[in-house]
């Protein structure tokens, strides 16, 4: 195949990916919209196959060294446990997993730390699929629920965990009122986050502001928080124990964004198991992750971590 062609070809499949991408936004509208996004993407398999069972970034060290994607992904998970002292928790300890996915995070807590876990989201086909993917003797069970208005009285947990389902809350600070009330006294809670950075002081300029726009119409986000908001809202709910600590892990995160385009060309299996809609469908993601890597490089976006201690009762 002469050089020429294959340029056209390529410079075709990139047309045809914008514009899939700017005609089939997933705008957020409601719970529903974003319950029927994971649906589709769990039912077809290709996020799956690509990302593995961890629908959330991978941690390549500090400073970043070259790593498997899928390993990232699972390493992810042990440095949060470890920055947040869950390593310190013994087995049995209580954990909930806010926005869960197909639980590749819950069956790492239940397995390697002995915790018993309990996973929601929003999504019926992403509950089915992390129950099919969690092995019975594993203490991981899933159900949908709302993070917005979780079914579970006060103070059930002992840990709350959850990565990366903040942006799709359309209240922050609901969402950092549900965390805490849940969580028993001396509770830990532990978010990793998408964030934006803080515009209240420089508001975003003419690039950043469509480009935060994409960001939130293609995967039916309906806000990113900035780091510093977050942490004032989990402090504003009054359950909070002292300040909520906080860590900025953009770097430590940064090469997943390329690593996951990479994947569609590392694993060509993937072209023969989902044929031409499944590369449709793949293209069709590439200008996102390419705004999104633009967005975390360049300060738009961080990766934010928090932290925080629930409070005690007082005693009268
Ligand atoms: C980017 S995925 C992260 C999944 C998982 N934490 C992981 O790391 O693999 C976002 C998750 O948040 C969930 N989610 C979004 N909105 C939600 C809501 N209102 N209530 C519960 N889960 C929600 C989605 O269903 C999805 O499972």
């Amino acid at each position: 195949m002469s050089l020429l062609l294959l340029l056209g070809i390529l410079l075709l499949l990139l047309l045809l990916g914008i514009g899939l991408y700017l005609l089939t936004a997933r705008r957020y509208q409601s719970a529903n919209s974003v319950a029927n996004a994971y649906d589709q993407w769990t039912e077809d398999g290709i996020l799956e196959f690509y990302w593995g069972e961890h629908i959330h970034l991978g941690h390549y060290g500090l400073p970043p060294q070259r790593k498997d994607f899928l390993v990232a992904k699972s390493d992810f998970v042990h440095e949060m446990v470890r920055w947040a002292g869950l390593d310190q928790l013994p087995p049995g300890t209580t954990v909930l997993d806010v926005g869960c996915g197909i639980g590749g995070s819950s069956r790492i807590l239940a397995r390697d730390y002995g915790f018993r876990v309990t996973g929601i989201t929003i999504s019926p086909q992403q509950v089915q699929r992390a129950q099919s993917l969690t092995p019975a003797d594993l203490s991981a069970s899933f159900q949908v629920d709302d993070a917005m208005n979780m079914s579970f009285p006060d103070q059930t947990f002992d840990v709350v965990w959850s990565i990366e389902a903040g942006p799709h809350m359309p209240d922050k600070a609901v969402f950092a009122k549900e965390l805490m009330r849940v969580l028993k006294p001396d509770g830990i809670l532990v978010v990793a986050d998408w964030n934006q950075r803080d515009d209240r002081q420089k508001p975003l300029n003419f690039w950043e502001k469509p480009v935060m726009q994409q960001l939130l119409d293609q995967w039916s986000h309906p806000k990113f928080a900035s780091i510093e908001e977050f942490a004032e809202l989990l402090e504003a709910t009054g359950l909070a124990a002292g300040p909520v600590i906080t860590a900025d892990w953009t770097a430590q995160t940064l090469p997943s964004w390329i690593d996951s385009i990479w994947q569609g060309v590392a694993r060509p299996a993937g072209l023969v198991k989902f044929g031409v809609s499944g590369l449709v469908k793949s293209l069709r993601e590439v200008p996102t992750i390419l705004l999104m890597r633009l967005a975390f490089g360049t300060g738009l976006c961080r990766f934010g971590m928090f932290r925080a201690v629930r409070t005690r009762p007082t005693l009268h």
